[in-house]
């Protein structure tokens, strides 16, 4: 909110993934609350819709709307995007924002690893899906919210070639600590490779850390998660506080 003070974003559409809470519910509330017209690109309409009532709360016209996403599926998100191409609306702003941290090993629908579908694949297939949209719409940008914690992974094996075995390793290999910090290195590597792509075109992209052990719903997965987030939140970040 103090970074967009004064600012009248009316003519903007923005999508956001994971938007009904944490840092992705923030985010949308503060871009609705100065005039953008949101997207909350979210796979539980459920709490998807309880997200729009809270903004529409705070200010009953903002332009605030709910769209089925689920990044572990493809073709969820091939669905989204011809759902929101269908509106012939622009494309403003992208936030790739959902995520999933220390989840258990599981395949999706499309037998590929859970985190590293969820976080960096169905992002990167959803980006090329909007980009006409996205170029059209230009100036246009492009965010993916990426973590610090990209800094302590690899993503290539012993002879230095990209280690496939991220798409779908056995149970036995996963951990899933490792799998969140690579999927965020994923996402950093894209989103410069987008940003060199796009950027002739008008469309930026940029990929940000928002801060350390925010205390949102991202530790649900285990409960030393949890208690650890519990004790840094005197310390840490609100989910309010800008990204800077
Ligand atoms: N919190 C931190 O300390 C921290 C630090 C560094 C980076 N980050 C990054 O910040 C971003 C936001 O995280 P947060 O802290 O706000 O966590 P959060 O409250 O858990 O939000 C994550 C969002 O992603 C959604 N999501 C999960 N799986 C999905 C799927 N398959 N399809 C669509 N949406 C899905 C969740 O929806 P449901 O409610 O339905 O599960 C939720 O809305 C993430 O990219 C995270 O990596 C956070």
């Amino acid at each position: 909110m103090e970074i967009l003070q004064g600012r009248d974003l009316s003519e903007k559409v923005v999508i956001i993934t994971g938007a009904n809470s944490g840092i992705g519910f923030e985010t949308a509330k503060s871009l609705a609350l100065h005039g953008a017209c949101v997207i909350l690109a979210c796979r539980n309409m459920s709490r998807a819709n309880e997200a729009v009532q809270r903004i529409l709360g705070e200010w009953h016209k903002a332009k605030v709307e709910a769209m089925t996403l689920d990044l572990a599926s493809l073709h969820s998100v091939q669905h989204f995007a011809e759902a929101f191409k269908s509106k012939n609306v622009p494309l403003h702003v992208l936030i790739c924002n959902a995520a999933v941290f220390a989840a258990p090993w599981s395949l999706t629908e499309d037998d590929l690893e859970a985190t590293f579908q969820v976080n960096h694949l169905g992002h990167f297939y959803l980006v090329q899906l909007l980009e006409d949209t996205l170029r059209r719409s230009s100036p246009a940008r492009v965010v993916m919210v990426s973590s610090e914690s990209h800094r302590f992974s690899e993503i290539k094996d012993s002879s230095g070639k990209l280690d496939f075995s991220l798409l779908s390793p056995s149970k036995k290999e996963f951990w899933a600590m490792v799998a969140y910090n690579r999927s965020k290195l994923c996402n950093i590597l894209f989103s410069n490779e987008l940003n060199r792509h796009l950027s002739p075109y008008g469309v930026t992209s940029n990929a940000v850390h928002p801060g350390n052990m925010i205390y949102s719903s991202i530790h649900r997965n285990w409960w030393v998660y949890t208690l650890l987030f519990t004790l840094a939140r005197p310390f840490t970040k609100s989910m309010a506080h800008p990204i800077q």
